[in-house]
């Protein structure tokens, strides 16, 4: 995107995001953790960044998202913040923050608006979790719902497998899409589900959805960032598309800067400070410096 386009760019908010869908305009999202990101994906005119409890894999090493804390998020929201303006941004609320109660769910989601710079959070669940929706919502918070594969219940999920796929659970899904809308969600991901299914869970709500894993027929789409970016090396999801391999990038990069120090090629003078000759020749004689040292200077 163009430095002028940039600046005549409006701030994406829940309302865009509605009649982008109205529009049949497709709405893109991507997960930040940190202000460069933040800030690269802001200038590629991305609508909305998802701080995404995936920071917990794939920034801080955890085997699964459950270690992630309420600090964790907030840390990482504020650096997006600082990088990206114009996308609508969205804190992703930890496991256990919002699960417990309803008061306890309300006062961390505010935390992300108040403290952390989100306009927006996102939790996971259907039917479970419509009083903590209805609840965030009726305190003026925007809320995002997540269905299908609900990494916060990877252990009652039985792992990382693709949901809804037998009609029975994809009718629960189609269920808990609709009381999400009702509940006032402006909007849900769907996350590996048949693309079938997302698209008719697209066709019957009002509210955009977004997918990942979940087809072209979603009214946007979204991918975890360091999978888009091959940053992540234990594994890419079959959805994901890597359009970078900055691993291997930050590898070449890293050995190569090992080569030229240990070979002193860097620094070279381009990269090192210099001190005018007469300070450096008064600096020598304040620590009266022998013959040999000063005739260096002289060269
Ligand atoms: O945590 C996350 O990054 C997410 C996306 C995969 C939607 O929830």
């Amino acid at each position: 995107m163009s430095a002028s386009a940039q600046h005549d760019r409006k701030k994406v908010t829940t309302h865009t995001f509605r009649l982008k869908k109205e529009r049949r305009e497709t709405l893109t999202m991507l997960t930040a953790y940190d202000y460069p990101t933040a800030l690269a994906a802001d200038r590629a005119g991305i609508d909305s960044l998802l701080v995404g409890d995936s920071l917990g894999m794939v920034v801080l090493g955890y085997e699964n998202t459950l270690p992630v804390t309420m600090e964790d998020m907030l840390h990482h929201c504020k650096a997006v913040a600082r990088g990206a303006k114009h996308p609508l941004l969205i804190g992703d609320m930890p496991f256990m923050s919002y699960q417990v109660s309803v008061q306890e769910a309300v006062r961390n989601a505010g935390r992300f608006l108040q403290e952390a710079g989100m306009d927006a959070v996102k939790l996971e669940g259907g039917a479970s979790v419509l009083a903590v929706v209805k609840a965030i919502v009726a305190a003026g918070i925007p809320v995002m719902g997540h269905l299908g594969l609900t990494p916060q219940s990877v252990h009652q999920l039985g792992g990382w497998r693709a949901q809804g796929k037998t009609a029975i659970a994809a009718r629960k899904l189609v269920e808990d899409a609709q009381l999400l809308e009702e509940a006032g969600c402006f909007s849900v991901v769907l996350e590996a589900i048949p693309s079938r299914l997302a698209e008719l869970i697209s066709d019957r709500l009002t509210i955009p959805t977004i997918g990942i894993g979940a087809g072209a027929g979603c009214d946007g789409q979204v991918l975890v960032t360091h999978d888009l970016l091959g940053l992540f090396d234990r594994f890419t999801p079959k959805f994901a598309k890597k359009y970078a391999d900055l691993h291997a990038e930050m590898a070449r990069a890293f050995a190569e800067y090992m080569t030229e120090v240990e070979s002193h090629r860097f620094p070279g003078a381009e990269h090192s400070i210099d001190m005018p000759d007469e300070e450096l020749r008064a600096l020598l004689e304040t620590l009266e410096v022998d013959r040999y040292t000063s005739k260096q200077v002289d060269k």
